[in-house]
């Protein structure tokens, strides 16, 4: 396992809309360690999430390089990504998105399903005594407070055992405190599993909570700030 688990080179992501070009990314150089957990900060519309979906490997940069776990990932087809995509990256979202009628148990599981994995109620339960959810396997979304949903979103991207875990504005359905535990949760991740994981965030409060800050502005990195203090 290679230290460096992401590396970007000169990443740039322009959309052509008619004679006018939209610079979202431009030109990014990046590199994040395993066990290290990174927040990417800035204005609204200044490609935050742009960044996070080319890290993610669910869009494809108009130029530039990009390695992720040790595979470069410029020039593959849709099909090569899902590989890529495949048990290397877990996904968070800030809308939660868990199914309504499925109970955490079964949400948890859903990314097993596309996988055409098999499901194991060992590794179910392990996930969610991880995010602390264990004694609300059995509930509905519906009743679980916001903090607890964002929870089983976590652990449903933990499930398929990624190396990166990425998440755009985990943070931004929620109050301070219940934010604040869940940045918690992550900065425990990280250390303890030796995930590399990255959130967005619009909120200073949260993005400096982490190992590093990086900040864009108009689709470049303007600010990048260590914070981690000696464990
Ligand atoms: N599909 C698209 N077509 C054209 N322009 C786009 C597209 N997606 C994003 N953009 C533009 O790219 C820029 C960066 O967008 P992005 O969504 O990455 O910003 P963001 O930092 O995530 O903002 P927010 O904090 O509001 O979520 C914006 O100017 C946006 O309008
Ligand atoms: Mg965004």
């Amino acid at each position: 396992m290679p230290d460096t688990i992401i590396e970007a080179h000169g990443l740039k992501r322009y959309y052509y809309r008619g004679s006018e070009t939209v610079k979202a990314l431009d030109g990014v150089d990046l590199s994040i360690r395993t066990g290290e957990i990174v927040s990417i900060l800035g204005p609204s519309g200044s490609g935050k999430t742009t960044l996070i979906n080319l890290l993610s490997c669910l869009d494809a940069p108009t130029e530039g390089t990009l390695m992720m776990a040790g595979q470069s990932v410029a020039g593959l087809s849709e099909d090569e990504l899902v590989e890529v995509r495949r048990g290397v990256l877990g996904f968070v979202f800030q809308q939660f998105s868990l199914l309504p009628t499925l109970t955490v148990s079964e949400n948890v599981e859903l990314p097993l399903m596309f996988l055409r994995r098999r499901t194991d109620a060992r590794r179910t339960a392990e996930v969610l005594r991880m995010v602390g959810l264990s004694d609300r396997a059995s509930h509905l979304p519906r009743e679980l407070s916001g903090g607890q949903m964002q929870r089983v979103a976590i652990a449903r991207a933990l499930i398929v055992d990624p190396k990166i875990l990425v998440a755009d504005e985990p943070t931004g359905n929620l109050d301070k405190a219940t934010g604040e535990s869940i940045i918690a949760l992550f900065k425990h991740l990280a250390a303890d599993k030796g995930l590399a994981i990255l959130i967005t965030t619009h909120n200073p409060v949260f993005g400096y909570e982490t190992d590093r800050a990086i900040t864009l502005e108009d689709g470049r990195i303007v600010k990048e700030e260590n914070l981690r203090k000696e464990r």
